[in-house]
């Protein structure tokens, strides 16, 4: 059978995040510079939003650059920005097509103006999207979201909007940049690499963790579909006993 038929349609985590790595190592292991591996990540990213669709997940995270990544070289930096808006320009219509809406987290005040201007055209054109939400991480770190949003009790509480004894962790997730939107229940990180660098450190306190030594740009909606599998082949108690679920 094949893998996609094994998914129980029942049992669909709504919210999966993706952490995509491997990108620079796909390059370097055909004598490449970087930038293809970059390059050739795009068509996994495709493959993943279709999956997702496909199979009726409603939010797909993807961790696409982050607050530590402004560290690398100009070069990189500056191709990845281009390849964000090269990619916008290409995969509108598909999204459009696959009634795909796009979001984003993360500083993205702080990426080049002409990233800024592609993004805010991306996200009105899609803005109509149902079947999946597709939530792109730009300049995101979770310490920093959570620093902001923490920020952000302490100048309501100073203000009086909030007492110390509202303060939940349903109230304190309202403050996150993912305020409304379910955590995730599966997080796949690929390349090998097992950490979460950053990753939404809060909303995946009690997420399945899936690791493959796939990497990025090999990543296909084959290899998607099994991380699904694998996902519900888990028990997840919540801090109960087997017994009680
Ligand atoms: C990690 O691989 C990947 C990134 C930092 C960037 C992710 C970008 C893409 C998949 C392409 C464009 C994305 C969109 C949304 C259009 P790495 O460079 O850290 O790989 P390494 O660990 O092998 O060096």
């Amino acid at each position: 059978m094949d893998i996609k038929n094994q998914i129980d349609k029942n049992n669909v985590p709504q919210h999966v995040a993706i952490i995509m790595d491997g990108n620079g190592r796909w390059a370097e292991k055909r004598g490449l510079p970087r930038i293809f591996g970059h390059k050739n990540g795009v068509g996994a990213v495709r493959a993943a939003t279709e999956a997702a669709g496909e199979i009726g997940v409603k939010f797909l995270t993807l961790y696409a650059f982050s607050t530590e990544n402004w560290k690398r070289p100009k070069i990189e930096i500056d191709t990845l920005m281009n390849l964000l808006i090269e990619t916008i320009d290409n995969e509108i219509g598909n999204l459009n097509k696959n009634d795909v809406r796009l979001i984003t987290i993360g500083n993205t005040s702080a990426l080049p103006k002409n990233v800024q201007t592609k993004l805010k055209y991306a996200i009105d054109k899609t803005s109509q999207g149902k079947t999946l939400t597709t939530i792109l991480a730009l300049n995101y770190g979770a310490r920093a979201e959570i620093t902001e949003a923490t920020r952000k009790i302490l100048t309501e509480y100073r203000n009086g909007k909030l007492d110390e004894m509202s303060l939940s962790p349903e109230v304190f997730g309202g403050y996150l940049q993912t305020a409304g939107i379910p955590d995730p229940e599966l997080l796949i990180r690929t390349s090998g690499e097992i950490r979460l660098s950053n990753f939404l450190l809060w909303q995946l306190a009690y997420a399945e963790l899936y690791f493959t030594p796939v990497l990025w740009p090999d990543f296909s909606k084959d290899d998607f579909f099994n991380a699904i599998v694998e996902y519900q082949h888990r028990e997840r108690r919540f801090g109960m006993t087997s017994e009680q679920l």
